[in-house]
């Protein structure tokens, strides 16, 4: 049975038996801070078991993509070693929230492996949860025990402890016991001699888990404890892939038609072959299960927005993506990206269950392949210095520093090192490499260090209030301050007041300047705000004379306000990438000043001028509709994500957050706004470029430096005009100067060689004759074109030629040597040789062949004495 009808009789299966079928969830998941990717099926329901939200459904089935590379369910180390763990994978599952509960999941799991499915029941086991005596005190699953003692002999159901068969999500969340079962694929002759149930979770690659019945009562807690959940609730879990391979006889996942095609295209494009590993090349094999594993998750992670990155879940995706490199280059000697180039199969395969892969395919190639040329280069470098620092080794053990060094400059990852090395019977001296990890974080903080004095606190037991989203100026009263002294400002103090105007540094926007007004008239200024351990601190060069007086504080209005415009421009500018270039479009990092904003984002081509003036024009409109800012400072975080909310700094908020509104742009933000987006004025664009394999970086500027960007550009197009006479058309007379520019150019170069031809007939008469041959050895006023045809114009005249000729262009040395053919040919002369060694003394280098050949250099004061030197070579 072909996988894309197992898929759909699974469905179908619970369809009769009144369950919605519904698709995958995404597999990157975007707003829960605990869990980066989705590992079960049932993530996307946590709400609905916990009963926090009421289903409107209560039978929900789905095949739901799964990656399991981080947090509690972990795979990744051991996929590719073994025939049947995967990163990402498809889990078919049913679901009944608060509806059925053991009884029917057991009986339709039974009836379907084996009335529909056609499974031998004799190779099937099950297990039941046989209780614990731990701070949790669960009793022994009876009920499931005696449903499945009903329907299978009592000697094919093994009790399993609270690791197999009580299953949680995470640390925290739903959770319950659990039933699974197995099957066992062994030929006969094994099954006879070694009994199934003995094998069930001992990691047999063939007795192995195929489905998980979990029984949802419990919620855990996040002091460990468990709490009954208001209603029972069925999740189950059947592993697609491992489905497959029983249901199609064959002995490993990756022998199923979802992986064949994939392992035949790397085959095909490595030129190695699949199952014929042996001693000698161990590793072949699991080369081609990892890269097979490997490029199903990344496709699925970027097809869902997840481009790889430098962090978080961008960084887990680099990390599989590298991994994959890794084997391709060492085991199936791939120095070139070939990964991308499965994307086309795997969308054969997958893209009529899944979409989404077809219709961002060209993204995943590109962004893949850009992965891949990036990493290889790294690895080519480190694997060299790699190399070598293990030939330098004495011992087995390679020093824990040049493993750092590896790592910090040349940005080679530890974790392949320590492979590597284990690869090759070596080990990584890693608490070499920890020191040496600490030794440099010290160092880049004794480069800033700074020493504080203790606080000295005016007013104790003050929690100090914000005010700055509502007010620029207000009285204040300091609470506390302190002196430090840092490298980079010398002496400062730090304030704390009662309530403070100013905005701390945050969510990518800097932090306030402003000044303080003491009574009497003195101003201390505030030079940055930002805040430490929850306090807003204003630092200072000096400390206000009466320390306990009534101080007048106010943020300097203009900075304020152009940072305002600048921090609204940003979230426009991320709502008409997301809309202009697809929702692919993430922020990766942003700066907002007050004279610039910078705004980081995940997209893998060089935007056309046409996209950029799109965005422009978007923010403009937007600017230009008059949106006034609507703002909330207290909804919850799950509100929030509901009406639509983006989280633009990707900072850890509470349950509370801010968002901010501009028209359709709705954003959890910290930061300061402009009240209408009209304040902004105009935004403009004023770069564009990579700053990594897949990561852009735009700067823009608004309001009234947007101006002075006209202003400046009008003045120098007018000075541009000036120089051309005050023409109408500007552009068109620079075009005819650069066509006439062209034209010249072409008839100087014309003259120049016809200068050469009549340089020529002098230049034969100059020949002199050393030991039988025509030897001259001159500096001309020609470019190298021009000295290269009057050579071989010379050698048409005249035999037993050697010329040496040395110019001067653009304070530029140039040396080029003919030697007519025969003649080099007798006397073994070589022009390449001859102008590599007398190269060095016009401080460069050069080549060719052994009749003619060119020598480049930075110094043309040594032109003489080479062309004094030349005649050596004729010496006999
Ligand atoms: N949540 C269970 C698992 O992931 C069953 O779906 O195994």
């Amino acid at each position: 049975m072909k996988s894309q009808e197992i898929r759909t009789q699974f469905l179908d299966f619970f369809k009769e038996k009144k369950h919605k079928v519904v698709p995958s969830a995404p597999m990157v998941i975007k707003d829960d801070p605990t869990l980066m990717f989705t590992n079960a099926g049932m993530n996307q329901f946590k709400e609905f078991f916990l009963g926090n939200t009421k289903a409107t459904e209560l039978r929900i089935t789905d095949s739901q993509k799964c990656l399991r590379v981080s947090g509690k369910h972990n795979d990744l180390e051991e996929v590719g070693k073994d025939t049947y763990h995967h990163t990402m994978f498809e889990m078919l599952g049913n679901w009944s929230f608060g509806d059925y509960f053991k009884k029917e999941a057991i009986g339709w799991a039974w009836e379907l492996l084996t009335k529909v499915y056609k499974i031998d029941k004799d190779s099937l086991y099950v297990s039941v949860f046989e209780g614990s005596d731990d701070a949790d005190k669960l009793q022994m699953d009876q009920e499931a025990y005696n449903l499945w003692k009903a329907i299978v002999p009592e000697d094919r159901i093994i009790m399993g402890n609270k690791k197999d068969n009580f299953w949680e999500m995470g640390d925290q969340g739903p959770c319950g016991p659990c039933s699974e079962i197995h099957v066992d694929i062994r030929p006969k002759e094994e099954k006879a001699k070694v009994p199934g149930a003995t094998l069930v979770n001992k990691d047999h690659p063939l007795v192995v888990e195929i489905w998980n019945l979990v029984f949802m009562e419990y919620n855990r807690k996040a002091n460990g404890t468990l709490e009954s959940l208001p209603a029972k609730h069925v999740d189950t879990g059947l592993g697609f892939e491992r489905l497959c391979m029983v249901l199609q006889g064959v002995e490993s996942n990756y022998d199923t038609d979802l992986f064949t095609p994939l392992i035949k295209e790397i085959a095909a494009i490595t030129g190695s072959t699949y199952g014929v590993s042996d001693k000698t090349s161990p590793l072949t094999d699991v080369a081609f299960r990892v890269v097979a594993d490997h490029v199903r998750a990344i496709a699925f992670s970027i097809a869902d927005g997840q481009l790889p990155s430098n962090t978080g879940a961008g960084y887990v995706i680099r990390r599989i993506l590298r991994r994959a490199v890794r084997y391709g280059y060492s085991y199936l000697g791939m120095n070139k990206p070939f990964i991308h180039r499965l994307v086309r199969v795997l969308t054969d395969v997958m893209g009529k269950a899944f979409p989404e892969l077809k219709e961002q395919r060209q993204l995943i190639e590109n962004v893949i392949k850009e992965e891949e040329q990036s990493f290889l280069k790294t690895l080519e470098n480190g694997l060299v210095l790699l190399n070598t620092t293990i030939k330098d080794t004495e011992g087995k053990v390679v020093d824990g520093k040049k493993a750092f060094e590896l790592y910090d400059t040349y940005g080679f990852p530890i974790d392949l090192t320590a492979l590597i090395l284990d690869e090759k019977g070596y080990r990584l001296d890693e608490t070499g490499f920890e020191k040496a990890m600490q030794e440099q974080k010290e160092r880049s903080r004794s480069a800033s260090e700074v020493s504080k004095e203790d606080w000295t606190v005016l007013v104790p037991d003050v929690t100090p209030e914000f005010v700055g989203y509502d007010l620029l100026e207000t009285d204040v009263k300091l609470v506390k301050y302190r002196k430090i002294i840092s490298k980079k400002e010398g002496k400062q103090y730090q304030l704390v007041l009662d309530r403070t105007p100013f905005y701390p540094e945050g969510g990518g926007q800097v932090g306030d300047k402003g000044y303080l007004e003491v009574p009497n008239g003195d101003v201390v200024y505030i030079l940055d705000t930002k805040k430490e351990n929850n306090e807003i601190v204003h630092f200072t060069k000096n400390l206000p004379k009466h320390l306990e007086e009534t101080l007048h504080a106010s943020v300097d209005e203009k900075q304020r306000q152009r940072t305002a415009s600048n921090h609204t421009a940003t979230h426009l500018l991320h709502q008409a990438l997301r809309e202009i270039l697809g929702p692919h479009v993430e922020q990766k990092g942003s700066a907002v000043h007050s004279k610039y904003l910078r705004f980081d984002f995940s997209h893998f081509a060089k935007l056309t001028d046409e996209e950029l003036k799109e965005v422009e024009n978007f923010v403009n409109a937007r600017i230009d509709g008059r949106l006034p800012l609507e703002e909330d400072r207290s909804v919850s975080m799950e509100d929030a994500l509901k009406a639509g909310a983006m989280a633009l700094f990707g900072e850890k908020y509470g349950d509370t957050v801010r968002t901010i509104r501009f028209g359709r742009s709705i954003e959890l933000c910290g930061g300061t706004h402009v009240q209408n987006t009209s304040d902004i004025w105009h935004f403009k664009i004023v770069s564009e470029g990579a700053i990594a394999a897949g990561i852009r970086r735009i700067e823009a500027i608004t309001g009234d430096l947007a101006k002075d960007f006209y202003f400046e550009n009008n003045s120098k197009l007018q000075e541009i005009n000036g120089l051309l006479n005050h023409t109408k058309d500007p552009a068109n007379a620079v075009r005819a100067l650069q066509e006439e520019n062209t034209k010249l150019r072409k008839q100087l170069e014309q003259l120049l060689r016809d200068k050469a031809k009549n340089l020529k007939g002098t230049l034969l008469n100059e020949l002199t004759e050393i030991n039988g041959v025509q030897f001259l050895a001159k500096k001309v006023d020609l470019d190298a074109a021009g000295i290269k045809d009057l050579s071989f114009a010379m050698g048409q005249e005249r035999e037993n030629l050697f010329l040496l000729f040395g110019a001067e262009q653009q304070g530029k040395a140039i040396l080029t040597c003919y030697i007519s053919k025969a003649l080099a040919q007798e006397r073994g002369l070589h022009a390449g040789t001859i102008v590599r060694e007398l190269g060095s003394h016009i401080k460069g280098g050069g080549g060719g062949q052994p009749f003619f050949a060119t020598a480049g250099g930075k110094h043309p004061a040594g032109i003489p004495e080479a062309l004094n030197e030349a005649k050596t070579y004729l010496d006999t």
